[in-house]
């Protein structure tokens, strides 16, 4: 029997316990399933900072049930969200298993950052109720969720999954197309590239690239997108641009090698203190809070 309040987690890692504290917040039933230990025992703690972190009840932690059986997780649920790491061959396995242990009817979600949903469904065979939740990190601070059908999903599974998402809160979008990295990170990552290339190229350096973004664009992103922008100054304009501009840009199809040398160096960002820029650990500290009070902020404007 399916409970329309029940919600699965697989993985307890950082998106899985801020998926739980969206749905615990709202009064769900929320089931998480982690094969480490310790990652299951500080589970509750980190959804209790989450929640502090947004003024809300550390005591809506208490309700989030902590499990390493996927069956116990699964048991009712009427969707589960995928959010283990971000490698094929465990989402393979992992839906594979879920699809042998879910009922019929529970929703089958993967939280992929930007494998494509139907390779994920490989082994699936229940596919109808398949498809890709995309979140953003924070769950409970970033409202996004990229929904993703894959051509076998039956259009009521994502109607009813869009009317979850928004129910609690968050503004999901439909992705008609199942292509790697969806909208969000297909756009992010051609910025990113153009960026790592820059670096490498020699035309600015590192720091630079997050000055220009944070003090021109950047600004104007959170109230006009690219598509309102081109009509806003005008299409003539944007072709002219267009016609010098995009021969000039990076069309690199592997990984920058300034990013793999930085990586080949130990520099792997603030885990390591060095990344493309060097970190002290207050500034690391103020990064993380300056952008979680920028967040919070706009969430409540
Ligand atoms: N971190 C982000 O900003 C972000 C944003 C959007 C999407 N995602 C995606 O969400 C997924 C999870 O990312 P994360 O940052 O929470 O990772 P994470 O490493 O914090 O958490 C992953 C969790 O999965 C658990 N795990 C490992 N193998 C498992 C298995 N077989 N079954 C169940 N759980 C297992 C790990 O113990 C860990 O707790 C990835 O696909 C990632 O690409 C991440």
């Amino acid at each position: 029997m399916i409970d329309n309040n029940k919600i699965a987690i697989i993985g307890a890692g950082l998106m899985g316990a801020g998926i739980a504290q969206v749905f615990a917040s709202k009064g769900f039933s929320v089931s998480v399933c982690d094969p480490i230990e310790d990652v299951r025992l500080s589970l509750k703690t980190r959804i209790q900072d989450g929640l502090k972190s947004v003024a809300s009840d550390p005591s809506i932690a208490d309700h989030v049930n902590v499990t390493r059986d996927m069956s116990e997780a699964l048991s009712g649920a009427f969707a589960v969200f995928e959010a283990a790491p971000e490698k094929l061959e465990i989402k393979q396995s992992i839906f594979k298993e879920l699809d042998k242990i879910a009922a019929p009817e529970t929703i089958l979600a993967s939280n992929t950052s930007v494998i494509s949903i139907s390779n994920i469904a490989k082994s699936v065979i229940r596919r109808e109720r398949m498809l890709g939740t995309h979140w953003w990190n924070p769950p409970y601070l970033v409202p996004l969720v990229e929904v993703v059908p894959i051509a076998e999903t039956k259009d009521k599974v994502t109607t009813q999954m869009i009317d979850l998402l928004s129910n609690v809160g968050k503004k999901p979008v439909l992705v008609k197309r199942d292509v790697p990295g969806f909208v969000g990170n297909r756009l992010q990552h051609a910025l990113w590239r153009e960026a790592h290339a820059l670096i490498e190229e020699g035309v600015c350096d590192a720091e630079t690239i997050d000055i220009v973004v944070k003090n021109s664009f950047g600004m104007r992103l959170p109230v006009l997108g690219p598509i309102e922008n081109a009509d806003l100054v005008g299409l003539d304009l944007t072709l002219d641009i267009h016609r010098t501009i995009l021969p000039e840009l990076s069309k690199r199809s592997d990984p920058s090698p300034a990013l793999v040398k930085n990586i080949e160096a130990g520099r792997l960002g603030f885990k390591t203190g060095k990344g493309f820029r060097d970190w002290t650990d207050e500034q690391i500290q103020e990064t993380r809070t300056t952008l979680s009070q920028h967040l919070l902020k706009t969430l409540r404007e």
